[in-house]
């Protein structure tokens, strides 16, 4: 147990166990960049408002820059016996500058700078996995879309074979998917604001002027847009007790998580000999240890199988939130395990799909032969005869019985006569069979599409 933040009122230690039990060291050190840019913060506001001489403000933000330093080059060690990131950059500034540093938390409170630090994060990770997320949209429309321009394809409802569709379009609906993903992450971080100021809950003696000032003279974020993010506080009490950013995130990401699942699932599926319509990439595949000729799906899987935990983080920040007085309490503290786990999982996914997805291959040929069932086409005639003026419901029930009767007599729509066919309809003849019933003729009869990628 390191130097606590607190103590002075308590006459007994804490008790050990208790102190493991709520400390938080061992995740929110992932916080401590931030920490120190809210640190950095602080101290010229203390040094606007005359707290702290000109050299007291030099020296401690050059020893947190030290910390920073750490961090950048990723060797920074967190000592694990602190209670939280807090107080293990508070030990760590004593012990560079001795009793100055007992400076640094004045009019402060671990309340404003934890979510200081977690709307930074939040803004911080939202970008990445957009960033992360346009690079794997991106890899799925130039190496399983645009090669495969001209394919048809099958669609289905209820798993079920439906009609013809050009395999792009199917691509590209997941393509859309995850470009509503990126709007949404894209207006989560213009709509984060970061604040300072707000002290335990009811802000602090420092002006406005004095936060301004410092935002501003912030060279540490000079360059970059994030120093726009920080302002002082708007009203303290909602500041230091509110989550919804977290959760908001947590939102966007399970719903990314649920199109990176249904993507999944549909690979599985149509890499199995059932389907066989794609072959994985080996190097993402595992074998079995006992049965020899295994190629197993396992990434896909994960990814499907981590939807658990991602909802599960959404749903245990919600439930933690439930009906907490305001402003801050310590249950919030728990909010720091979903959003990190989700994070991870969800950035880690689409750094694996991006490259996954270059190895995938199409069995055409495969493809080409499921494209030759008949029944595919039957919407596509009923339309036909739509055109010739038959009404919609009776064009349903004329081609259904045409279906349901070479279905009965094992026969194929293709091979049938033109008698035999104009008995289910006088303009129904074996030319214009062939026409109707083909997968060029499908997919260019569909008006509406927009066209993505030019023919
Ligand atoms: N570790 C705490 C959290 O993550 C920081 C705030 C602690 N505040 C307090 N009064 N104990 O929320």
């Amino acid at each position: 147990m390191t130097k606590k933040l607190w103590g002075g009122r308590f006459k007994k230690e804490i008790d050990k166990d208790f102190f493991e039990f709520q400390k938080s060291i061992h995740y929110d050190y992932k916080l401590a960049e931030y920490d120190i840019i809210h640190s950095l913060l602080h101290i010229a506001a203390l040094k606007n408002a005359g707290i702290l001489k000109n050299g007291e403000e030099k020296k401690l933000s050059s020893s947190l820059k030290e910390i920073l330093k750490e961090i950048k080059k990723g060797e920074f060690k967190p000592n694990f016996h602190s209670e939280d990131i807090h107080t293990d950059i508070q030990n760590r500034i004593e012990e560079k500058v001795g009793a100055l540093a007992l400076k640094l938390h004045t009019l402060r409170s671990r309340n404003d700078q934890i979510v200081f630090d977690g709307r930074f994060y939040c803004v911080e990770k939202a970008l990445d996995i957009a960033l992360s997320l346009n690079v794997f949209n991106k890899s799925l429309l130039s190496f399983i879309a645009v090669p495969f321009i001209g394919q048809k394809f099958i669609g289905y409802t209820h798993t079920q074979r439906a009609q013809v569709v050009e395999f792009v379009y199917y691509i590209h609906a997941f393509s859309a998917m995850f470009r509503r993903d990126l709007d949404r992450l894209v207006r989560f971080i213009d709509s984060l604001s970061i604040y300072v100021g707000a002290g335990a809950l009811t802000g602090t003696s420092l002006s406005r002027e004095n936060y301004n000032k410092a935002i501003k003279e912030l060279s540490y974020l000079k360059d970059s847009n994030k120093i726009n993010k920080i302002k002082p506080t708007e009203n303290p009490l909602d500041n230091v007790s509110d989550r919804d950013f977290v959760i908001e995130f947590l939102s966007i990401l399970s719903i990314i998580q649920m199109h990176l699942s249904r993507l999944a699932e549909d690979f599985i599926l149509y890499s199995t000999k059932e389907f066989n319509f794609i072959d994985l990439p080996e190097e993402f595949c595992t074998g079995s240890s006992l049965m020899p000729h295994k190629k197993n799906p396992d990434f896909l899987e994960l990814v499907r199988g981590n939807t658990g935990k991602v909802y599960g983080n959404l749903m245990s920040l919600l439930t933690t939130m439930k009906g907490l007085p305001l402003t801050y309490n310590r249950d919030m503290q728990l909010d720091k395990e979903p959003l990190f786990s989700s994070v991870e999982v969800v950035g880690l996914e689409l750094k694996v799909l991006s490259k996954f997805i270059k190895g995938i291959k199409l069995n055409t040929e495969v493809i080409e032969k499921a494209l030759e069932d008949e029944t595919l086409y039957a919407t596509d005639l009923a339309e036909f005869l739509v055109y010739q003026g038959v009404p919609f419901k009776e064009a349903h029930t004329i081609v259904g019985k045409l279906v349901r009767d070479v279905f009965d007599k094992n026969k194929k729509i293709k091979e049938m006569k033109d008698e035999e066919l104009k008995q289910y309809h006088h303009a129904l003849n074996k030319t214009i069979i062939q026409k109707v019933m083909n997968a060029e003729y499908s997919v260019k009869s569909k008006k509406t599409l927009k066209r993505i990628i030019p023919r």
